[in-house]
């Protein structure tokens, strides 16, 4: 049995799988530049941020419909819940849809086909927060937060993902301004490419109460102090890191050191389709490369729970952490 845990950096459409995209895109008539799945994985060579998102962007034309969406959700959440993920707090793209055609309507009610029986269906309770592109304007993502206006019941917060240098954080002030106005919780992609600058942004232009990634904190000693008195989560995804190269090998990944230095970190997945593997995957790749001890597994775990946007349910928190407590390493 896998150790419990919470995923709560992980994009949905970052959970495509080559054999899901190349069925989605039969179904839809949507033609690929790729002639088979294993042509497409040779594709997933990345330099960089920019490399990856090129792909990714490049790949979702094949979503299109509510049944695609909540196909998708399906897979990932099986997947995830194999790998000992009890509760999923899931970004998704509006944007890089509705630029499509695709209606934020269609997103949110596919994905809710799967999101809403996940309890029954996977045992992972689930939460959908809502990313603005910040390599596109301020007005768009102020437009974007409006059109998901009819669909807030259902979308816990928001965050800001894609390119991340040359956007700062200040870009989207009154987009997020107006996000905590809805009730709405924040987070925000911040210190992954971009310099400590970024989250120390995030946290005080944004008002952000999780920092995604962060990894660029430990360039900046007064920061990490902060991060540490504040208990601000970092959602880390070791395995992104290494093939997105913000760490040159995971051997490299300062994750034991974060973890000495006292910051509240999680280990999460990014974009498993294309980074090599899930939340499981990831924290066994920890647990191998990096030896981390059974006590820092089961920190790590703790962490995912404490960090999550559990909330309106501190009965489900309680339950999960009492899982993470009870856990017996094999
Ligand atoms: N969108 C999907 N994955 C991302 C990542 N790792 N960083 C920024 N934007 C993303
Ligand atoms: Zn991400």
């Amino acid at each position: 049995m896998p150790l419990p845990k919470a995923e709560l950096h992980l994009h949905i459409e970052g959970t495509l799988e080559p054999e899901l995209a190349f069925a989605l895109a039969a179904r839809n008539g949507v033609g690929l530049p790729y002639a088979d799945t294993d042509e497409l994985r040779e594709a997933y060579r990345f330099e960089d941020l920019q490399s990856f998102l090129n792909l990714y962007y490049e790949l979702m034309a094949v979503l299109r419909t509510e049944r695609d969406f909540g196909d998708l959700a399906d897979a990932y959440l099986a997947r995830a819940a194999a790998q000992g993920v009890r509760h999923a707090e899931i970004f998704f793209d509006p944007q890089a849809h509705i630029a499509r055609g695709v209606a934020m309507g269609t997103v949110v009610e596919g994905l809710w086909r799967a999101l809403g029986r996940s309890e029954q269906t996977h045992g992972v309770s689930t939460q959908l927060i809502m990313c603005f592109l910040r390599d596109e304007s301020a007005e768009s993502a102020m437009e974007t937060l409006e059109a998901a206006k009819p669909y807030l019941d259902r979308i816990v917060g928001v965050g800001l993902d894609s390119a991340e240098v040359g956007h700062p954080p200040v870009k989207f002030r009154e987009v997020y301004e107006a996000a905590a106005g809805l009730g709405l919780r924040r987070v925000a992609h911040a210190g992954e490419e971009g310099p400590p600058s970024y989250i120390v942004e995030a946290l005080d232009v944004l008002g952000v109460e999780r920092v995604d990634h962060g990894l660029r904190c430990m360039e900046d000693e007064a920061l990490v102090e902060r991060l540490v008195r504040e208990r601000v989560p970092l959602t880390l995804c070791p395995l992104s890191n290494v093939r997105l190269r913000a760490v040159d090998a995971l051997a490299d990944h300062p994750l034991p050191a974060m973890l000495d230095a006292g910051l509240l970190c999680t280990v999460n997945s990014d974009d498993p389709a294309y980074f090599g593997g899930y939340a499981g995957d990831n924290f066994d790749a920890v647990r191998s490369t990096l030896g981390l001890s059974e006590e820092r597994l089961r920190e790590l775990a703790r962490n995912s729970f404490l960090a999550s946007f559990l909330e309106h349910d501190e009965e489900r928190r309680a339950r999960y952490l009492a899982e993470v407590e009870a856990y017996e390493f094999g």
